[in-house]
């Protein structure tokens, strides 16, 4: 595998691009505005610069990094590569329409994997003519710093399939986890709505966003607050996970608090707007 396609510049996108290119990949991204692909590479070139100024990479190996992607609006970019990384918008009808386009374009043998948090592969496959070619590969964020990929198998990927992404995620100094197609996966159906806790918790005024955060780290050791890694996500993100295991379930336990679908309304998304929960301008 030396050509890898990515599609979406956003937080996850931008991450796994960095770690692609870092381990030697060469790095198609596709983004639909020319402007994303700036940004992409322009947070992928920051990342890079902080390795530089700890010393943790040369000057030197951080333009042969940024020398190995390239980027285009035009979905041929990906045509020839080995493997489709899909990090797009988590929207499950834009998904299938991307995963058809995909699968129309690249060579026969190409494995198409989605970083998607928590919506159905199965669903997803369905949408090309290489179902078993279809997977999850879901990271973490930041990417570069988290260790874990989720490998989730859809009812219809097949073991060589999941195989080859185990070995890629290894390839990237991961520890790939296997887990079952199910809303949320591991990770997000714990974590997605201990955040919408804390929000509900802020909103009942039993603490502020500071008291909420400094709590959850001082009393359970997480290194950051709920409230602070809801911002670090999206909240956005975060609201769409909701929705997903509401939705998937139908267990009132999932429902999204209103302030966080206010959140949402007022764009206050986090770090990517630069206002969430706390300020970040
Ligand atoms: N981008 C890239 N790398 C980053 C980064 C960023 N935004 N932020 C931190 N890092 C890297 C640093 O470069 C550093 O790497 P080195 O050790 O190689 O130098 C490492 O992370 C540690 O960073 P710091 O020492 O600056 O900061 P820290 O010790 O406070 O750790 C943190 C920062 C890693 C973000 C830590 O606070 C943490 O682990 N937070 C929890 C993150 C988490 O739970 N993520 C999962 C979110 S859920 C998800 O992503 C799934 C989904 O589908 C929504």
């Amino acid at each position: 595998m030396k050509k890898i396609g990515v599609l979406g510049t956003g937080t996850m996108g931008a991450g796994i691009i960095q770690v692609l290119a870092q381990n030697g990949y060469e790095v198609a991204i596709r983004a639909r505005r020319e402007a994303s692909i700036e940004k992409g590479l322009a947070t992928v070139s920051k990342n890079l610069d902080r390795l530089v100024a700890k010393e943790k990479i040369t000057a030197e190996a951080k333009e042969e990094i940024m020398g190995r992607i390239h980027g285009s609006t035009d979905i041929a970019i990906v045509k020839d590569a080995d493997l489709i990384m899909e990090a797009a918008v988590e929207d499950m009808d834009a998904k299938k329409a991307l995963f058809k386009e995909l699968d129309e374009l690249c060579k026969p043998e190409t494995i198409i994997a989605t970083n998607t948090s928590a919506l159905s592969i199965t669903e997803i496959a369905a949408a090309t003519n290489r179902p078993d070619k279809v997977i999850g590969m879901h990271f973490f964020n930041p990417v570069p710093a988290m260790k874990l990929v989720e490998i989730v198998k859809g009812l219809t990927t097949s073991e060589e399939t999941r195989t080859t992404i185990v070995e890629l995620a290894k390839n990237l100094g991961k520890t790939p986890v296997d887990v079952a197609e199910a809303p949320g996966f591991v990770v997000n159906r714990i974590l997605i709505p201990m955040i919408n806790e804390a929000v509900g918790i802020l909103a009942d005024g039993v603490a502020n966003a500071e008291g909420i955060d400094e709590a959850m780290k001082l009393g359970a050791n997480h290194p950051m607050g709920p409230l602070a890694l809801g911002d670090l996500i999206g909240l956005d993100v975060c609201l769409a996970i909701m929705e997903t295991l509401y939705k998937e379930f139908g267990d009132t336990k999932y429902r999204p608090h209103p302030l966080l679908v206010k959140m949402v309304r007022a764009n206050k998304l986090g770090r990517k707007t630069g206002v969430g929960f706390f300020d970040y301008s």
